[in-house]
């Protein structure tokens, strides 16, 4: 392969080593590079395609060389291993007229090789530090496989758990969602994107992609701008504010207009109100998609429109590869809404390093160190104990105490490939620990019989008569049940929310025998259990646990760890209340359950199965003296809210002390409460904590009736508690 310094390697070379700031210099690099680029050169740089890579390795469609050899390509994904981008990116630097490098880009959304709970589960843990370690080790593992940019986080606000990529947010609740977006941006891109071990994030889906009417992925999201601005959006802006350094447009028509051709999004709050000067991708597609939403009669117009909206970076339907150079002929389009795009996509390559040193992602050698680590397992263990969330524990059947006759049954039992989840990158259903695993390593391979009892899906009973048999000679029966890994994700949307198959057919069987029943339930959604939560003695909801999932359950269900995980999500009793969320507005009639004519149904109460925030410990946390002093304040003061935690169990227990607040009045209806704040303390038995909180009136602020963001005069409840039904709670006034 020739060698040669390209061009504008030599150019940059040249520049007069002035000392300005580091934009500053890129912004005059970029500019030169621009000056020298065809307008098919600078077309490529807004082409992003995706590999051929398949499972038995790479695969290079000849027309895929040729595109990159000709410099109508500009970033690459699905393409990793240090080995594999390497090549790529020397036919970009080396064989092509310019030399400027690729992007290599993945979905690294909860691990690359070491896989990490599925987010929702990460999110579950309510361990902030946790959460942004597992994103660090992540990024260290994919930027060893060659990569610069991930796909993450997903911040989409999920109410309806119809919709399967629930499983890839934070949950249903804005405050903590903006928490965990902040946190994984942290992790993605550390504190110099200069440093190869980080990767540019890319926050997506933008946006109210979680708002698909009836829960149906890729449906239509029509919602007030109120709502769109106080639930939808501030993830979105809490990554942009940790530096987050691309976003990526949803499929989802928002308001009449798809967000990849949404103007009022890519422009007006995006551009122009948060000040965003990173690059706009789409997401797979989504700009020809707009023909199919009817917004545009053809690709060509399609390709106007997103550039118009402000999307910078077409992914994977080369709308702009075959028809932006026609529309500046045609005077539709300007040349200098293409020289925007292509600036901020040339920072984001200089930002890496990439102009210095193309191949500074290229280490082979680092593969191996990294990848799968004992360091990165023990951290994929810590967060995966941390969430699990113990939903009911009938008669301190938890902890097991050194059981001779276990029977574990269940088809999530021993399926490494479910313990990944969906979005699982490059991680290897092999390297997966089992629960079956897990148990057999804690407790003795000859104490744990494994009986399977049926299938996920399919309707067949025939192995449930065995698992009853097991049962009977058992002291105890663990049982996995849950949702295939395939069953949430993108395009994995349920109308139900129950067990599928017969695995109901299977728990019921086995309560029968009359032996303690413990339940551990994967799925990356809540799902409506109502038998479960009468009937289960013990019942831990696992998601999907990631590659170290086995060893952490053991670990919870052994009592080595006591449980600390908390919902981020609201348990529906049935998926006839759905969307439910813990903070709605309060309506005029407010239910009652002895006034016909109030907000309920006939037929299932309001309340749901388990709260958000709800997960139990082993110990018995006791909340007293909750106050809140000056119980009177202005905006120039900071009430202290305390409470005083005592675990009185007998085993130590980590408990998320959650703080809520409702405005009783406001210029516009609000929440009837909203979380504001968590403190985890762990406390052994007997040990009591006081817990405080600083409220400011800057805390209750929120989208006022006149357009204007602000707190307002009045009174709040202040709650304190285990979870968001918590009542507890005292009244202060915020005074002008
Ligand atoms: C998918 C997903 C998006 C992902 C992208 C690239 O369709 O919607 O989350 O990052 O394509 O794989």
């Amino acid at each position: 392969m020739r060698r040669f310094i390209p061009i504008l390697l030599a150019l940059w070379l040249g520049l007069p080593g002035l000392v300005v700031a580091q934009a500053g210099l890129w912004d005059r690099q970029v500019d030169s590079i621009l000056s020298l680029m065809t307008l098919t050169e600078k077309i490529g740089q807004m082409n992003l395609l995706t590999s051929d890579w398949v499972q038995t390795g790479p695969s290079l469609r000849p027309s895929y060389l040729a595109d990159i050899q000709a410099g109508r390509v500009g970033a690459i994904f699905n393409a990793h291993t240090a080995d594999y981008t390497c090549e790529l990116q020397r036919l970009a630097v080396e064989e092509t007229r310019l030399g400027i490098p690729l992007l290599f880009g993945f979905d690294v959304v909860h691990g690359y090789k070491t896989i990490f709970p599925m987010p929702i589960g990460e999110a579950a843990s309510w361990d902030l530090a946790a959460i942004e370690g597992a994103a660090r080790i992540s990024t260290r593992e994919a930027a060893a496989a060659g990569l610069h940019w991930t796909f993450a986080p997903m911040v989409d606000i999920a109410r309806d758990p119809r919709w399967g990529r629930m499983a890839e947010g934070a949950g249903e609740d804005t405050w903590y969602g903006n928490e965990v977006a902040r946190a994984r941006v942290r992790g993605i891109q550390g504190q110099d994107l200069a440093d190869p071990q980080t990767l540019l994030a890319c926050v997506k889906h933008y946006a109210a992609y979680g708002a698909a009417q009836a829960g149906r992925d890729y449906h239509t999201t029509d919602l007030s701008e109120q709502t769109l601005r106080e639930v939808y959006l501030p993830p979105f802006q809490a990554a942009i504010e940790a530096g987050a350094a691309t976003i990526m447009t949803a499929f989802n028509d928002l308001n009449g207009i798809p967000a990849t051709g949404n103007r009022f999004l890519l422009d007006q709050i995006l551009r122009q109100e948060w000040g965003f000067d990173g690059f706009v991708v789409t997401d797979y597609s989504s700009i020809p998609e707009m023909i199919q939403h009817g917004i545009v009669g053809d690709t060509a117009a399609a390709a106007a429109l997103a550039l118009d909206a402000g999307v910078d970076m077409d992914m994977q339907a080369s709308a702009y590869y075959y028809h932006l150079a026609r529309l500046v002929a045609e005077g539709k389009i300007d040349e200098g809404q293409i020289d925007a795009a292509v600036r901020r996509i040339l920072r984001a390559k200089y930002a890496l390093g990439l102009f210095d040193d193309p191949y500074r992602y290229c280490q082979p050698n680092q593969e191996a160190a990294v990848w799968l680590s004992d360091a990165h397992r023990a951290a994929a263990r810590d967060i995966a104990r941390k969430s699990l969330v113990l939903l009911r524990n009938q008669g301190a059947t938890l902890p097991l105490r050194s059981p001779d006759r276990i029977l574990l049954t269940g088809p999530l039992a021993d399926s490494q490939r479910d313990m990944l989840g969906s979005w699982s990158g490059a991680g290897e259903a092999e390297s997966c620990v089992t629960l079956k695993t897990g148990l057999e390593t804690r407790f003795g391979a000859e104490k744990v019989r494994f009986v399977p009892g049926c299938g996920i899906e399919d309707g067949d009973d025939q192995g449930i008569a065995a698992a009853v048999r097991a049962a009977r000679r058992a002291e105890v029966i663990v049982a996995a049940v849950g949702e295939s890994a395939a069953m949430s994700g993108e395009a994995a949307s349920r109308s139900e929310l129950d067990l599928p198959g017969v695995q109901l057919e299977l728990l019921q069987a086995l309560k029968a025998t009359g032996k303690p029943l413990v339940v551990v339930v994967f799925s990356g959604r809540a799902l409506a259990l109502p038998w479960l939560a009468e009937q289960a003695d013990a019942l831990v909801m696992a998601w999907f646990p990631g590659t170290e999932g086995g060893h952490a359950l053991a670990e919870v269900l052994s009592g080595d760890y006591g449980p600390s995980g908390r919902l981020p999500v609201t348990v529906p009793r049935s998926v006839g209340q759905v969307p439910i969320f813990y903070n709605p507005k309060a309506t005029g009639r407010p239910m009652d359950p002895q006034q016909k004519y109030t907000s309920k149904y006939l037929d299932v109460p309001n309340t749901p199965l388990f709260p958000f925030g709800y997960g139990l410990t082993y110990g018995e946390m006791v909340y007293e003296g909750l106050q809140a002093e000056p119980s009177v304040f202005d905006p120039s003061q900071t009430v202290t809210v305390s409470v005083t935690v005592t675990n009185r169990g007998p085993q130590a227990g980590t408990e998320t002390v959650q703080l809520y607040v409702r405005d009783l009045v406001g210029s516009l209806t609000r929440p009837v409460r909203e979380l504001k704040g968590f403190q985890q303390v762990t406390l052994a038995p007997g040990e009591s904590r006081v817990v405080t909180f600083a409220l400011r009136a800057e805390d209750l602020a929120f989208l006022r009736r006149d357009g204007t963001y602000g707190a307002e005069p009045g009174h709040f409840d202040l709650f304190i508690g285990p979870h968001a039904e918590s009542a507890e709670h005292v009244r202060v006034k915020l005074v002008p």
